[in-house]
């Protein structure tokens, strides 16, 4: 039962109190027993139970919840650096979609990717967001497209949940775009979501999210609503990408299916603000995708002020949002959407948690929780992001245990 003492702050992030409320304790202590904690407080107010315990130092530190990426595309084959540079010279996101490039460029690599491609990829971007202090990630399909190539990305995340140490949480996203094979007929393909993909990988327990990208190139918002409907029959919740490009009344649809989260929100407008907070959905801002597509920010305060949760997540992805650096989104989210230091650390803790049901489980330093902590060398919170460094963290527990970096080739294989 080690007890993690010598840390400068300690913010435990806690649900109650709002956005911008983060729970600082300083000269603090955290005890934790087989995995979860136990006690945290100031160290000063340690129990006697836990005097005789082995200590941990977190060496005059700052620690936070161990950070949650609530919105990411983690397994993809290919990337598509070239299509950066076509946009920097002028060519529409939507233009490259036309042209066949985007997320069908992405399907087309990620059918062709072995499963160990997939698997050394995400297992090599896993790594590398646990030394950024992240510990539990959010990861969507929707690079496949097809029954085949869905369930290899969704029995990619299944297995490297067993096989490496961070949370995995999965998002069916069949309804990223019409793939190439129903342009003629899309209803066809909507049927083969509805009738087969859905039952199907939500009675495997592949899944436990339902998501759909209401785009002019991608969905409507009738055909989410019979999407998102159809999995909530099988006990996927739903998520929506929504008004990334323009207002699409998507924050009204995610407040009329109740929606755990709806993402992106760049053009959203005061209705749809206001329907969300009566529906209790949590925003998620995804200022990496905002800034490399160009669009307008999200008027995050607009939604904090009306109550709505807003968590910050990454978007990883191969085209909009090519970073899986979660406090480089947090940062941004600071400086492109005006949340303060604290707002972000909610937004990437206890709300992103929310955001994917797991606020029982991890997103805030209490007992019960797992003992998910990143250790931070920084003066305090407002410091980290104002002074952004490519990395302060300089610890991760996962479940009370320390990571050390493991290659690809540290773990075992996988079976798809
Ligand atoms: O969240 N908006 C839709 N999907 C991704 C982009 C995917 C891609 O460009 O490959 C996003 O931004
Ligand atoms: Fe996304």
């Amino acid at each position: 039962m080690p007890v993690l003492v010598d840390i400068s702050t300690l913010y435990k992030c806690l649900p109650d109190g709002g956005q911008a409320e983060v729970h600082p304790v300083t000269d603090a202590a955290v005890a934790w027993k087989e995995g979860r904690i136990e006690w945290a407080g100031p160290a000063s107010e340690l129990p006697v139970t836990f005097e005789k315990e082995s200590r941990l130092s977190a060496g005059g530190n700052v620690v936070i919840p161990g950070l949650v990426d609530c919105h990411t595309h983690l397994a993809f084959g290919g990337w598509r650096a070239a299509e950066f540079e076509k946009r920097l010279k002028g060519v529409s996101y939507l233009d490259i979609a036309r042209q066949g490039g985007g997320i069908r460029k992405t399907m087309v690599q990620t059918r062709e990717a072995t499963p160990r491609d997939l698997r050394n990829h995400s297992l090599t971007v896993l790594r590398k967001m646990v030394a950024l202090g992240v510990t539990t990630v959010e990861c969507k399909s929707g690079y496949g497209l097809s029954a085949d190539a869905e369930r290899k990305q969704l029995e990619l995340y299944r297995q490297l949940r067993e096989i490496q140490p961070v949370d995995i949480v999965s998002t069916f996203l069949g309804a990223h775009i019409v793939p190439p094979e129903f342009t003629a007929d899309r209803m066809a393909y909507v049927d083969l979501l509805c009738n087969e993909l859905i039952p199907e990988f939500a009675g495997a327990g592949l899944a436990e999210f339902c998501d759909v990208f209401v785009e002019e190139t991608a969905f409507s918002r009738e055909e989410a609503l019979r999407i998102l409907e159809t999995g909530k029959q099988y006990g996927l919740r739903p998520k929506l990408h929504v008004d990334q490009l323009y207002d699409g009344d998507g924050a009204a649809l995610a407040a009329e299916v109740k929606a755990i989260s709806a993402d992106h929100l760049e053009y959203t407008g005061d209705e749809g603000i206001r329907r969300m907070a009566d529906a209790g959905v949590v925003g998620v801002c995804l200022p990496i995708a905002t800034l490399y597509l160009g669009q307008q920010s999200m008027k995050v305060r607009k939604f904090v002020d009306a109550g709505i949760p807003v968590a910050v997540a990454t978007d990883f992805n191969p085209g909009s949002a090519p970073s899986f650096h979660l406090p480089l989104a947090m940062m941004l989210s600071c400086t492109m959407n005006g949340l303060t230091p604290a707002e972000a650390l909610k937004g990437a803790t206890c709300y992103a948690a929310a955001a994917i049901g797991r606020d029982g489980e991890c997103g805030s330093i209490e007992p019960g929780k797992r003992a998910d902590l990143a250790v931070l060398e920084v003066p305090d919170i407002n410091h980290w992001m104002y002074q952004f460094e490519a990395n302060v963290c300089t610890e991760t527990y996962i479940r009370g245990v320390s990571q050390k970096p493991v290659s690809a080739a540290g773990y075992p294989e996988i079976q798809l």
